[in-house]
């Protein structure tokens, strides 16, 4: 069969990796791909959210799968077309997908379904926004209601801080759109923990656990990032920490969903806090983290295609349990020089080291592109992300470290701490 993945970072490069791998597949394209999907597929130059040429190239290719990497594919609505057109697809409508492209309505769908979160409120007017924060002593998350590529939160520790979000949010319109409408909730403190759940709208299956790291820099300083690094299992999460997240979380989102009219099929995201009151809901994505998805996929060791057309298919019922590596993985992403400050950042530069990496370490590629005359070049804020599996988390880490070093370009950084907390644990 012919499978086609939407999207360019490294989490769709990770997929199409995993789907080559498949028996079931006889070709791998994606639309449209980057520096390193070119390398094991055919990229084609369809942009993620181009519904009608995506549809066209599905109709042409008789494709027997598409896979949606990114939240811009999902809500543009690329699988409500796909499916239309009588395709599998794995990845929700868009209906389904507003679980992540409107923190209002994930707010309201978790209250309903009684799925354990912070305390929150809606607001559209900054005065009782700013009063609602400050009776919280201004210790509250401020969050622009739709998407902003990971980067529309603001953790607040002070009145003077919740009125400095309030307003860029509500006043300055800085978040544009995505901000209009803004989710204030309760600080919650605690660890953090990724459960990827596929699902057919009905059953879910989880993913192996990770933890992302979205801050820039080491121990957590610098800004929110779309994610530097991520690691699986993490510290202290086992089996029973996985199945209370499907039980009190995934499977109560995807029947809420469903019982509203909004079937979900794909990747339904939880991103959690193990606070000391127990499992909280901080978000949902509908779709694979990126760069969870580069840490949870080399552990897979089912077939991703198989699985992804069960889910399609609303078969995950009668699926076999899936089976993993009990190897540990880690994946540290490479980003440009002031990353995530878009502004900021100079792209177009010169990729070195990507011939000498070392065993044990995989490349997948993200903000790359190649340019006739000059080869690899950079052309975004995470440029390639460096995954190992290791018997340890430590001898995983060591890889994925050394894969890190090896890709050099001007202004080339990442974090040295990703799954440090394990060796210290
Ligand atoms: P989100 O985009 O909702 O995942 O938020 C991005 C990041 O902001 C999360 O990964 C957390 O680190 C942080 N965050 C979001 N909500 C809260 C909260 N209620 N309390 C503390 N930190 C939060
Ligand atoms: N790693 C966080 C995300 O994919 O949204």
């Amino acid at each position: 069969m012919k499978v086609l993945v939407v999207g360019s970072g490294a989490r769709e490069h990770a997929l199409v990796w995993k789907c080559v791998q498949s028996d079931l597949v006889e070709r791998v394209y994606c639309a449209p791909g980057n520096g390193g999907t070119g390398g094991m597929a055919r990229n084609v130059p369809i942009g993620a959210a181009d519904v009608v040429r995506i549809v066209e190239f599905a109709k042409r290719e008789r494709l027997g799968l598409v896979i949606l990497g990114p939240e811009a594919a999902v809500d543009a609505g690329v699988g409500d077309a796909l499916r239309g057109a009588g395709f599998n697809v794995f990845g929700p409508n868009r209906g389904a997908g507003r679980i992540e492209s409107s923190k209002s309505f994930a707010k309201g769908l978790m209250k309903r379904a009684n799925i354990p979160t912070a305390d929150f409120e809606v607001f559209t007017q900054p005065v009782p926004a700013r009063a609602w924060a400050s009776e919280r002593g201004g210790r509250v998350a401020v969050k622009a209601d739709g998407l902003a590529r990971g980067k529309g939160v603001i953790v607040c520790a002070s009145v003077e801080e919740s009125d400095a979000a309030i307003n860029a949010m509500l006043v300055e319109s800085r978040f544009g759109r995505s901000g209009a409408t803004i989710v204030v909730e309760e600080l919650l403190e605690g660890p953090e923990l990724s459960v990827l759940g596929v699902t057919d709208g009905n059953d879910v299956v989880a993913l192996a656990p990770a933890r992302d790291y979205k801050r820039a820099r080491d121990a957590d300083a610098g800004p929110n990032t779309g994610g530097m690094g991520a690691y699986s299992p993490p510290l202290g999460v086992d089996d029973a920490v996985v199945k209370e997240v499907v039980d009190t979380v995934l499977r109560p989102a995807v029947r809420e969903l469903a019982a509203s009219g909004d079937e979900f099929r794909g990747v339904l995201y939880a991103g959690l806090m193990l606070t000391r009151s127990g499992i909280r809901t901080i978000e949902f994505n509908a779709r694979f983290g990126d760069p969870e998805a580069q840490a949870v996929l080399p552990r897979l060791e089912s077939d991703l295609v198989a699985l992804a057309l069960a889910s399609s298919k609303g078969g995950l019922a009668g699926f076999p349990d899936l089976r993993w590596s009990p190897q540990a993985s880690v994946a540290i992403v490479v980003a440009s020089a002031n990353y995530p400050d878009d502004a900021a950042m100079k792209l177009g530069l010169p990729i070195k080291g990507l011939a000498e990496i070392p065993r044990g370490a995989l490349i997948f590629h993200a903000g790359t592109r190649f340019e006739p005359g000059k080869g690899l070049v950079t052309d975004g804020g995470r440029v390639v992300t460096s995954a190992a599996l290791g018997a340890t988390v430590a001898e995983a880490r060591d890889r994925a470290l050394a894969g890190a070093r090896q890709v050099r370009f001007d202004g080339a950084f990442f974090r040295t701490d990703i799954a440090k907390e394990a060796d210290e644990g």
